[in-house]
């Protein structure tokens, strides 16, 4: 693993937007895997602005998404749909049908299956973009003695329901369920780039660089085994 140390959230998102700006110019038809989250924001606006600059084209970008709230509707402003729109896809020139995001409207793991064949279909990632959740999730594969390979509807943990009920007007509001690829496919991309930014994030970070054992119950430990990943990290993540 690749470990850059940035000085703060505005330093991280100009890192790792460099090598995503670079990746992309030498492949313009680059398969992304996109996150949701505040993590990748920075990185998001920057892009935007690169390709304002006449840097990059999404011309010829297609990309998945990791996750979504089971039940909450696209149009829903908390729906990772939304989210896509309003931080990256509604700014550049990617054609929306070449976007795939997953789709649940309520809890049945027919719209897993489903997801799992979009991502068949749609075969390797160049990139695919990662947050930690502060208990060390990827994607929504919450901490658990077992972790799915594929797709599948997860239950949330307290913890994902607190930490993300930022977002919502309460605890109450946040779904209690998500669609999330499983973890096998989170792996497959070439390369991983995963945003970790301040102190709810120092635990993951720690354990995940310097535990000796590699465990489900911290599902970020798992990306030691990937051959190339860039973990960018800002001090508040790394010092704690
Ligand atoms: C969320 C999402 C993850 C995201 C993570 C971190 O629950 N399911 O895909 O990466 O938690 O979120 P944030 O970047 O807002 O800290």
């Amino acid at each position: 693993m690749k470990v850059i140390v940035c000085k703060d959230y505005d330093d991280m998102s100009k890192k790792a937007s460099e090598l995503v700006i670079s990746n992309m110019i030498e492949k313009p038809q680059i398969k992304f895997g996109f996150a949701t989250g505040s993590s990748p924001i920075g990185l998001y606006k920057n892009l935007i602005a690169a390709q304002k600059e006449g840097e990059i084209s999404f011309k010829y970008a297609k990309s998945v998404n990791l996750d979504e709230y089971v039940g909450i509707d696209k149009a829903n402003e908390q729906s990772y749909s939304y989210f896509m729109d309003e931080n990256l896809f509604d700014h550049v020139n990617i054609n929306k049908e070449n976007t795939h995001l997953p789709y649940a409207p309520e809890n049945d793991e027919k719209y897993a299956i489903e997801y799992r064949k979009i991502l068949d279909d749609f075969g390797q990632r160049d990139i695919q973009i990662l947050g930690l959740g502060p208990n060390g999730h990827i994607a929504f594969n919450e901490p658990a003695d077992k972790l799915n390979r594929r797709a599948s509807i997860i239950k949330l943990t307290d913890s994902t329901i607190e930490a993300n009920s930022r977002f919502f007007e309460n605890e109450d509001e946040v779904p209690k369920y998500a669609l999330s690829m499983g973890v096998e496919e989170v792996f497959d991309a070439k390369t991983l780039i995963v945003l970790a930014s301040g102190k709810s994030k120092h635990e993951a970070v720690k354990r995940l660089l310097n535990d000796d054992t590699i465990s489900t119950e911290l599902p970020c430990s798992l990306l030691n085994l990937h051959p190339n990943v860039y973990l960018f990290v800002d001090e508040e993540a790394y010092n704690g």
